[in-house]
């Protein structure tokens, strides 16, 4: 019988074997037994693109449902605000109870084509959040209520204040509530030094960095073997030190090495086989989009990083070897830096050092610079 390869190389599909991160899973699953006001509640996951975010959130939001709390979902690439008060919470409502008081006022084609109920409200204002949550909490009688935002660096700042003020509000109440919030690394930091930001500052903050290799390589060990087609002596090893413990990466070598094997097991052979297609597909999901917008100055600080990084031979390319390379002023190269460090594209490394934030960009741009060959 075929086996199903049990990799997941796709964004937002949770592993089926987790790696690390305890430390995140642990302070919360702490903060949700410790009862209302517990400063864990409110945490927010940063990090580079691929990092696991998203999953992270989604393994929180299963925590949660497991002590049997209600989870709301929201994205900061919406309104989440207006989202949240006028559909996901009356929806939540209206499934706790069905309530005689309400009224149809007709149908309203949600995403995919769902039709959804709109919620009409005997009060003629419309209710704001804080309101709705109220509502809310009443009817779930101490049940606790988990609210999950990722994307959190796409939010509209007045939207966020929003959600800040209802949720305060709640944990003034000593309410059963929590919040969870995920979002690209420079992002995040630019919206905790807003002045308005003290709630967020107050949160517990994460950052995510890569995975050790050990915790990538028994993900990867693991996945293959608990599926039925293990890797074979120390393949798994070299797997895990090809994705530089990025996890997507570990779901992609894993995911191509596994196809690759014909055999019961996977070998050193397969993963050496598939890596360059690996990285070639990692070029094609993170670096190509993410490099789509940056505009010509930009690129070209990149492409000298990537051409310094195959000289030295060192991941971190020095600022004074760009000045040298670029021969511009060196204020005009900062200028430049902190626009790619705010892209998330490099991160600063030590001093008067920088270097790529995602694994195998400056191969992807040298591969991108060499001429096409053509017949
Ligand atoms: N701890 C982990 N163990 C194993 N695999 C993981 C882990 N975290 C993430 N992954 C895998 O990495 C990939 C990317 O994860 P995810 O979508 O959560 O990244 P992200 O940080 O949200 O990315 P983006 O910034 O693009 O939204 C997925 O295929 C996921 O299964
Ligand atoms: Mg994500």
């Amino acid at each position: 019988m075929p086996r199903n390869n049990p990799f997941r190389p796709t964004f937002g599909a949770s592993p089926k074997v987790w790696a690390g991160r305890t430390t995140v899973l642990d302070e919360f699953t702490t903060a949700l037994e410790s009862g209302p006001g517990h400063p864990n509640r409110s945490l927010i996951i940063s990090g580079s693109r691929g990092i696991g975010k998203t999953v992270l959130l989604t393994e929180l939001e299963d925590k949660a449902r497991a002590t049997g709390w209600v989870v709301i979902r929201a994205s900061g690439r919406e309104g989440m605000a207006e989202t949240l008060t006028n559909s996901t919470i009356p929806e939540l409502i209206e499934s706790l109870e069905p309530a005689p008081k309400r009224k149809f006022t007709g149908f309203n084609v949600a995403g995919l084509g769902g039709v959804r109920s709109e919620l009409v409200d005997e009060q003629p204002v419309a209710p704001r959040l804080v309101t709705r949550l109220h509502q809310l909490l009443t009817l779930l009688k101490g049940t606790g209520v988990l609210f999950t935002i990722d994307e959190i660096q796409d939010s509209n700042p007045a939207d966020l204040t929003e959600i800040a003020v209802a949720y305060q509000d709640l944990v003034r109440d000593d309410a059963e509530v929590a919040l969870a919030m995920a979002g690209l690394t420079q992002g995040v930091n630019n919206l905790l030094n807003l002045p308005g930001a003290t709630f967020l500052r107050r949160a517990r903050h994460y950052e995510l960095g890569p995975l050790t290799i050990d915790d990538a390589t028994a993900t990867l060990r693991d996945t293959a073997q608990e599926a039925g087609k293990p890797f074979l002596n120390d393949a798994a090893r070299r797997a895990g030190e090809l994705t530089q413990g990025y996890p997507y990466l570990v779901q992609l070598i894993g995911y191509l090495a596994w196809n690759h094997a014909v055999g019961d097991a996977i070998t050193g052979r397969d993963v050496s086989s598939i890596s360059e297609e690996a990285i070639e597909i990692l070029g094609k999901q993170v670096h190509q989009p993410s490099l789509r917008a940056v505009p010509p100055r930009q690129r070209e600080y990149l492409d000298a990083m990537a051409h310094i990084q195959s000289q030295t031979g060192r991941a971190q390319v020095s600022t004074a070897d760009l000045t040298t390379a670029l021969d511009r002023p060196t204020t005009a190269l900062s200028d430049t830096r902190g626009k790619l460090i705010d892209r998330d594209l490099i991160v600063p490394a030590g001093w008067g050092e920088v270097e790529f934030a995602q694994p195998y960009l400056g191969d992807y741009l040298r591969r991108e610079q060499r001429p096409t060959r053509v017949n």
